[in-house]
């Protein structure tokens, strides 16, 4: 019998012992900075010559972790690897690979601040969201070893006279998980531990910019008990690696969190059936967003600023729940815009080792650059009201970002920036806000910020996103309180952290017996 879920509580660091804590985990992940992590394929290490280097993103002289790197014949081994291994696992008694879930959740948990702080050098993440990050990954491994053990009866089928009709769920087969870098720990692990718990093998393709913190976990599952092969661990070259297990005949799932562009590939290329190939393949594919927090007139003025703030600007803008555009009804326009600007100025951005950090940096070169770029697109579109510098001297820093008086189609209103930068545009009244809400291709988070009972039922209807908050910020969804999933270009809609995910890596099975 186990307790009943509830989620990972978060760090209170205006406490001073919570805040010495984290300073002694800082300190102690030095200790492991620069060491190399080998290939886990069938059990074994692997050792490549090549590596993939993780640098910290806020220093990037520092050398998080050499992770090597594989090529396609490693990633042939692990397929084959977790195809054998998959004939035994697939008939491992679900709480039995619950209870793998819940040691490996136990071990997290006792190194908790370890592993945030890892995250805090890894991805750059300041402190509240490196806890949240660890928070999550926690999360997952409790609330999917839980649903594991119900989905395990079955649902209620009707049988009739002399027939006894059962329908269950069984396990699908070799499952490619392709996690972004973004939640770096929470969602590599849970779309690690949801096939894994729902009976299929994995082969676990880390992003190339955070490898370390899934070289972890793969030795947290492999203490929690874990079968050799069970999961196989082969950091590539998306373009190489990542192409060929989405390819592979013997892939039966393929679990991908990521870009658009990314994401539609993968969804393309597992539909083409391959020689040898005995099944369709499944995708699961969560992509990006460009979601909108909406201002009504009628509001609580500040708590409108301090949501499209924590939205627009929470992990440096790097979430696809990240509030970047802010529909606001023109009677409040100025007030708001003003507001945001305020407290935006007010923060710290720099070092996340340091505690008062508000925010770090971005995540690499790359992001800087295209970020820098939407910067200046976005002073031609509109008009700048604070922030727009970068400093990518010493790690990839970039100021917080505000531009007013959009026009709803421009192209900081519609392409996915995924970096601190946040665009207003004015709406004349509540139709045209959620008209202008709705007006992309992506569909994931929205926010409203009102007091009017009769626009919050409206938006419930016609504001189209997977996730819709009332009066709060757009990002921040709790495992098995807030299901996570988009619309439209964001994705298949999964929801992770939800009571319909698990079944998505499953067959259901329909038994009929005549008595
Ligand atoms: P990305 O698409 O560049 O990379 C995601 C993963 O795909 C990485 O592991 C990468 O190595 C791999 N990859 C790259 N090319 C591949 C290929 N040809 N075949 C197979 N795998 C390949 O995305 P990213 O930069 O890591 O993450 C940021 C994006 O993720 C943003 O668009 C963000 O909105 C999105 N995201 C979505 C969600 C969600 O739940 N909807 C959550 C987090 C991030
Ligand atoms: N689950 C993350 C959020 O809601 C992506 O911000």
């Amino acid at each position: 019998m186990t307790t009943p879920y509830k989620h990972e509580p978060f760090t209170d660091f205006t406490r001073e012992e919570n805040r010495t804590a984290f300073e002694e985990a800082l300190a102690n992940v030095n200790q492991i900075m620069g060491k190399e992590y080998p290939l886990v394929i069938n059990g074994e290490r692997i050792s490549t010559e090549d590596k993939i280097i993780s640098y910290n993103p806020a220093n990037k002289e520092e050398v998080v972790g050499k992770v090597s790197k594989a090529k396609k014949e490693h990633a042939s081994m692990a397929v084959e690897a977790a195809a054998e291994a998959f004939k035994e696992w697939r008939y491992w008694n679900p709480e039995e690979r619950a209870n793998i879930l819940f040691r490996a959740a136990a071990i997290v948990r006792r190194k908790k601040h370890e592993f945030s702080a890892l995250l805090v050098k890894e991805a750059g993440k300041p402190w509240n969201e490196a806890d949240a990050d660890t928070a999550e990954a926690i999360d997952f491994m409790e609330y999917y070893a839980r649903q594991m053990i119900e989905l395990a009866k079955g649902k209620p089928v009707n049988s009739r006279e002399g027939e006894i009709n059962k329908y269950i769920y069984t396990s699908t087969g070799v499952t490619v998980v392709i996690p972004p870098w973004n939640f770096l720990f929470a969602i590599m692990a849970g779309t690690t531990v949801a096939p894994i718990v729902s009976g299929n093998t994995v082969v676990l393709k880390p992003a190339s910019a955070t490898p370390v913190i899934a070289a972890l976990f793969v030795e947290v599952l492999e203490e929690a008990g874990l079968p050799k092969g069970v999961v196989n661990f082969v950091p590539g070259s998306g373009a190489e690696v990542g192409d060929y297990l989405v390819d592979h005949p013997k892939t039966s799932i393929i679990t991908f969190t990521g870009s658009r562009e990314v994401g539609i590939r993968i969804f393309e290329r597992a539909a083409k059936v391959q020689p040898g190939q005995t099944h369709l393949k499944r995708v699961i594919a969560e992509m990006g967003g460009k979601d909108t927090v909406v201002v009504d007139k009628d509001c609580d003025i500040e708590l409108a600023a301090q949501s499209i703030f924590a939205s627009a600007f929470g992990f440096s803008g790097q979430k696809c729940s990240a509030g970047s555009r802010a529909v606001v009804h023109a009677d409040v326009y100025d007030q708001v815009l003003q507001r945001v600007v305020e407290i935006t100025e007010q923060k710290i951005v720099g070092n996340p080792e340091n505690a008062d950090t508000y925010m770090g940096p971005v995540i690499d070169q790359g992001s800087y650059d295209k970020i820098m770029d939407y910067i200046r697109i976005g002073s031609e579109e509109g008009r700048l009201m604070t922030g727009g510098k970068g400093d990518d001297s010493k790690g990839y820093f970039i100021e917080p970002t505000i531009f007013a008086d959009l026009d709803p189609n421009a192209r900081i209103m519609q392409e996915e920036i995924f970096g601190p930068v946040v665009a207003f545009a004015k709406a004349a009244n509540f139709d045209e806000a959620l008209e202008i809400a709705n007006n992309t291709e992506y569909g994931l988070t929205g926010a409203v910020i009102t007091r009017n009972r009769q626009h919050i039922e409206r938006a419930k209807q016609e504001f189209h996103v997977g996730n819709l908050y009332f009066n709060r910020n757009c990002t921040g969804a709790i495992v098995g309180y807030h299901p996570f999933g988009g619309f439209k270009m964001s994705g298949t809609d999964s929801k992770a952290g939800g009571p319909d995910y698990l079944a998505l890596h499953m067959q259901a099975k329909t038994i009929s017996e005549m008595l």
